[in-house]
Parts: structure tokens; sequence; C-alpha cells
């Protein structure tokens, strides 16, 4: 067609350049919660609004691939599988989920749904945040000199953030080494707030238990990527929530109404 016709483009990723062939667009809307991927592109027409996409599958999607996670992690459900696979009959003692300290890197719309709903789950939830959050038994951290004490208290770390300048390349040596031994990290943001070598080696040294990544630099990750055969590293396909056409279309059409 004519691409002079086009008002409205919804988009994932799409090519770099792309946008900018259609002159008349009104909006620019993200079928995905971040817009990381569409700033990447330099030709993105700087003088149209862009929207990422606020939905409840998408925010009740990542709040359950959150839940699953530090449920197995708590309830040490990994490790029962390996017992299970050598025929052991053996228990490990249970913990007090009020003690079991979970760590949200990023409280915006997603985050805050996860730890409400943790909170709700009697963990003890906290999160780090550019500005202070005030949700009802979540401990509130904020700004450049809280992360230290954020991690310092942090069993379960769980990445949220948006890309950003300030957020990439977060999980990195000196932040890991922040948290306790054998805390577990959870990264369903991006894959540039991981620096990929310190991961592992946190891993190998024992100071990080178990990870579990859906998000990576390269996507598909490389089938060499040493990600793939780390014993320690749970690899998901960018899957921690999908965008859900029926429920997506109501937002979008609702970002569509209002421009
Ligand atoms: C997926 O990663 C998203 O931004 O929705």
């Amino acid at each position: 067609g004519d691409p002079s016709e086009i008002d409205y483009v919804l988009a994932w990723k799409p090519p770099k350049g792309e946008i900018k062939r259609y002159p008349n667009l009104k909006a620019i809307l993200s079928l995905g919660a971040g817009i990381d991927h569409l700033a990447e592109d330099p030709e993105l027409p700087s003088h149209i609004p862009v929207s990422r996409l606020v939905d409840r599958c998408l925010t009740q999607g990542m709040t359950e691939y959150i839940l699953y996670w530090v449920i197995h992690h708590h309830r040490y459900f990994g490790k029962y599988t390996e017992i299970s696979a050598s025929k052991e009959w053996r228990q490990i003692p249970q913990e007090d989920a009020r003690r079991r300290r979970i760590g949200l890197l990023g409280l915006g719309e997603l985050g805050r749904d996860a730890a409400e709903k943790l909170a709700n789950f009697e963990y003890n939830v906290a999160g780090w945040s550019r500005t202070p959050k005030d949700i009802p038994n979540v401990l509130s951290f904020h700004g450049p000199e809280d992360l230290k004490p954020f991690l310092n208290r942090t069993d379960i770390l769980i990445c949220l953030l948006p890309m950003t300048t300030e957020t990439h390349g977060i999980i990195n040596k000196k932040n890991l080494a922040q948290l306790p031994e054998g805390a577990v990290v959870i990264n369903c943001a991006r894959g540039a707030h991981v620096v990929d070598d310190d991961l592992i080696k946190a891993l190998d040294s024992e100071h990080i238990s178990s990870v579990v990544l859906d998000v990576f630099h390269t996507e598909p990750l490389p089938s060499d990527h040493p990600f793939w055969w780390h014993p320690k590293i749970i690899i998901t396909p960018h899957m921690a929530s999908l965008t859900v056409a029926h429920s997506a279309a109501d937002y979008v059409a609702e970002n569509i109404r209002r421009v």
C-alpha cells in the first residue's frame, strides 16, 4: 500500500530505518512492555509519540514467571529433582517465607505487581527504583546510594529494570559481590543488564547458587554460548511474559483513541 496512508505503527522489533518510511504517522505503539528496541533506531522520527504496552495479561504473565521461580528456589524444587533422579528419599529443612528476602530491581508497572503478590505470599520483599515507592509491605530502596544496602539484604534478586544508560550492565561483578553468599539471580528484563562473564564467574565461585535467564545480549541465544551448558543456569526463550493478542488489542485501541 501507500506508506503515506499509514497512521499508526504497531511493532515489536521493526528493522532499523523502517518507521521513518511512513510520513504521516500519528503514533508508534510498542507491542511489548519496553520501548528500548524502538528507541535504538537512530532514524526513529522524534516528533511522534511512542507508547509502551501496559496490559493486564503482560503484567500477570510476568508475575506468574517470577512467583514460579521464587517458589522453585524457596522450596528447593531444583534440588528435589536432582535428589529424586538418584532415587534418594531426603528432605531439606523448610524455610519461613518471611525470612526469604526477595529483591526486585525495578518497581515499575511489572515490578510493582510482582512485589505486591510476593508480599501477599508472605515473602520479605524489597524493591529498588529510581524514586521511592509506597507499596504495602514492600521495603523501598532508591537511587544509587541505596543499591548496596538493597543487594546486601537480597537472597533472590529479580531484575525488571528498563534498559537505560544507567541500568546497562548493572548485574556486574561489583554488584553481584554485594549479594549474600548463595543468592539466586533471575533476569527477566533485558540481556544487556547482565555482564555475562561476571555472572558465570560468580556462579563458578559458588557465591551465586542459581540463575534463571529469560533475556540475552543476542536473541536467540547463540548455540555456542556458555550459558547453554552451565549446570546452574536455567534458560527460557524470552517468554517470561508474551503479548496476548486479545488483551493487548484493547490497550492498543485505547491508546489510539487517546492520540
Ligand atoms: C518484552 O520483553 C517486552 O518488552 O514486552
